[in-house]
């Protein structure tokens, strides 16, 4: 009996201990996340976390940097039914003021309204048309295939480049976000270009990564945007070169940067090209670049989104549209572009969740897209593992991505003639 009451003591202190130390985290070290129950329920340690509120699919958590260590850790675990990925959604929870002083109903109606978020603007139907073949083939020429491989090495490769990751939280993951910069101010020097600007967009007290934003263009006109995520998981326990996640969307945004930056063409409207920081962390670059555009209002007309470009499943050439948090309407003009432009199959295929960048768009109601390497789940199976490197990808399949960037960007932006 005395036995029993001294263990209950004993564990009760380490509870108490362990309660402190959860009090005595920094309050930047909180985060608040969306994640799906099927990864929930795998995680193995559950002191991290604090449910706020819970749907039968999603959970809405309180957490800190190790509950987000352990869930992309849990996230990389692939089970036979896959489940999905979780978004960071701190600053839309610490921006949201209910009427409801019960903070349990809050919570609930939060949840709601994160699983309910969908487009809601349009682009006008006349802006879809094919209107500028000429200038669009002319810059699809331009495309160099060679140098999507070669900038690709750079950007991917452990051993050589500046940075073995480019993880967000990490000094390396900094470099990769300078080396984007510095690039893209060289081609503009190089090319006389005065109408371009480059800047950076912190992701906010926890990440040291900033994501990239170049402008080309002085019209503020709505503009149109084409991005990719830099940063990879951390290579603490493994190598991350993240070639093709998303090191091949990334470079086919540098290619689609450099043809347009070089060429003589210009545009009624703006050009943001784009790279965005700790999308690995749940779109946390991307949810504040969305929230500056939004705060600055700068008017987007259509997003582009390119994550996983170069694997190409049996050699198979199809470009697939994903079709969930996604615009309908602009995903449909992605098959028309394909069809006229690149000359390569379509395939239809789902994430079935907030599987990248376009998401953070889509939720703020700004028409989005995204094409895909392969159909989900016979995409690369390398990804996040030391074996996402450069050798098993299709140069073919990452160049017809590129030259898909340009169709959209041509064709939207409207060539000033
Ligand atoms: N590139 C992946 C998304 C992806 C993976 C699409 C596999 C299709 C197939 C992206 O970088 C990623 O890993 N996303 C996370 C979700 C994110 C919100 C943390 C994911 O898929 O788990
Ligand atoms: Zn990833």
């Amino acid at each position: 009996m005395l036995q029993h009451k001294k263990l209950a003591l004993l564990s009760l202190s380490l509870f108490s201990l362990i309660a402190l130390a959860a009090k005595a985290e920094p309050i930047d070290n909180r985060h608040i996340i969306v994640a799906p129950q099927c990864l929930v329920k795998n995680l193995s340690v559950s002191m991290n976390y604090k449910t706020l509120a819970s749907s039968s699919t999603l959970a809405l958590l309180e957490t800190n940097r190790l509950g987000i260590d352990y869930l992309i850790e849990a996230k990389n675990h692939r089970t036979a039914t896959p489940c999905g990925g979780f978004v960071d959604v701190t600053d839309a929870w610490d921006n949201y003021h209910s009427r409801d002083l019960s903070s349990q109903r809050k919570a609930k109606s939060f949840l709601q309204e994160e699983m309910t978020k969908e487009s809601s603007v349009k682009i006008k139907a006349k802006t879809y048309g094919i209107q500028y073949p000429d200038q669009v083939n002319q810059l699809i020429k331009q495309i160099n295939p060679s140098t999507i491989w070669s900038d690709l090495t750079a950007f991917s490769d452990t051993h050589k480049s500046k940075f073995p990751d480019r993880y967000a939280n990490s000094a390396t993951g900094v470099n990769a976000a300078n080396w984007l910069k510095e690039k893209i101010e060289a081609l503009a020097k190089a090319n006389n270009r005065t109408d371009i600007t480059t800047y950076a967009i912190s992701t906010g007290p926890q990440y040291k990564q900033p994501s990239i934003v170049v402008k080309i263009g002085d019209s503020n006109e709505p503009g149109v945007v084409i991005g990719g995520h830099m940063d990879t998981l951390s290579s603490s326990w493994e190598l991350k070169p993240g070639a093709d996640d998303d090191g091949s969307g990334s470079m086919a945004v540098m290619e689609i940067a450099r043809t347009l930056i070089s060429s003589n063409m210009r545009f009624k409207k703006p050009i943001y090209i784009m790279w965005y920081a700790a999308e690995e962390e749940g779109l946390v670059g991307s949810s504040k670049v969305v929230a500056e555009f939004k705060n600055k209002n700068i008017p987007i007309d259509a997003v582009l989104q390119f994550d996983m470009t170069g694997y190409a499943d049996k050699n198979d050439p199809t470009i697939w549209l994903i079709t969930d948090n996604i615009n309908k309407d602009l995903t449909a003009y992605l098959e028309t572009l394909i069809k006229t432009y690149i000359k390569q199959p379509v395939g239809y295929t789902r994430c079935g969740y907030s599987c990248s960048d376009h998401a953070s768009w889509n939720k703020a109601g700004f028409p989005a897209a995204i094409p895909f390497e392969a159909a989900f789940g016979k995409d690369n199976p390398y990804i996040h593992t030391a074996n996402d490197t450069i050798n098993i990808l299709s140069i073919n399949h990452m160049a017809n991505f590129a030259k898909l960037g340009i169709a959209f960007a041509v064709e939207l932006a409207e060539p000033v003639v």
